[in-house]
């Protein structure tokens, strides 16, 4: 029977120590803002966007909320982008993704200043962590990190496989397992037996939007299982990409959903937010 992981848990000490932090800062004069812009209303954003500004209320940080209409041209989109660059007020820039279909992500993404992209999205935020250079971590990744350390987990030297090669959480999670000495594999839609290469894990991150996909039998007996979905099952229920009444039997440790990898996505936001306001100062 697998040990639980608690993002929730840990996410919330972190929140604490940032908390603290900020109130510090604040003390020298330092104050800290995010500003965070939605474009139009997809119900998913809403919610995720609405749990950011409540991440920021208790860390202390304050967040400026843009909420644009689904009209907004992309032209507008980059405009407001470029004027929050140059506002020395505004310590880091979120835009919630997706956009709608007419605004090129990509585009939006690169007008971000990398001193201000605490999504770490900016193709210079991911060349840098490419190379072991200062840069903002995407939060998904970096979150994942931290909750393996803060529960013990060593990763030196283990095998770490991923499942799922996107921008946001595949390609981050192998190079930041890599820097902390992984070996590291990476699996998709087209690896040939992928339960072959899943048991080899001592450290298997899932992030492939499938719920419920990864059973019992894709697991080596005692491997660390980490879910990165956010999926809904049968009846409508929030699940993961991990099936986790069949994984738990089998893994030495597990994260659930919710209350696993997703608290650790904003904490990590906010701890990126005050290194962006640190590092303008
Ligand atoms: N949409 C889903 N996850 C994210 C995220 O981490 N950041 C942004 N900006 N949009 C998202």
């Amino acid at each position: 029977m697998a040990t639980l992981i608690d993002g929730k848990k840990i996410s919330q000490e972190i929140k604490d120590e940032l908390k603290e932090k900020v109130a510090k800062l604040k003390e020298d004069g330092i104050s800290i803002s995010l500003a965070v812009i939605q474009v139009g209303n997809n119900p998913a954003s809403t919610v995720y966007v609405g749990n950011k500004k409540k991440a920021c209320a208790y860390v202390g940080i304050e967040s400026l909320a843009y909420e644009l209409p689904e009209e907004t041209t992309e032209e507008e989109l980059l405009q407001l982008v470029q004027e929050l660059n140059e506002k020395k007020e505004v310590n880091g820039i979120l835009v919630q993704l997706p956009l709608p279909g007419h605004i090129d992500e990509d585009k939006v993404i690169q007008a971000i200043s990398p001193a201000k992209d605490v999504d770490g999205f900016h193709p210079q935020s991911v060349g840098a962590l490419s190379i072991g250079q200062k840069g903002f971590v995407s939060c998904t990744p970096a979150g994942i990190i931290e909750l393996l350390k803060r529960s013990g987990i060593a990763i030196d030297g283990k095998e770490c496989v991923i499942v799922g090669r996107s921008n946001i959480v595949g390609k981050p999670m192998a190079l930041l397992l890599l820097r902390e000495n992984g070996t590291v594999t990476v699996c998709h839609s087209h690896t040939a037996d992928l339960k072959e290469v899943t048991r080899r894990a001592d450290i298997l991150v899932v992030a492939i939007g499938k719920a419920k996909m990864i059973d019992a039998d894709y697991i080596k007996e005692g491997a660390v299982v980490i879910d990165v979905g956010m999926d809904r099952d049968e009846n409508g229920k929030l699940c993961g990409d991990v099936d986790f009444e069949s994984a738990k039997e089998k893994a030495g440790a597990i994260t659930p959903v919710p209350g696993g990898v997703g608290p650790m996505t904003i904490a990590m936001l906010m701890n990126n937010c005050v290194e962006s306001a640190l590092m303008q100062k």
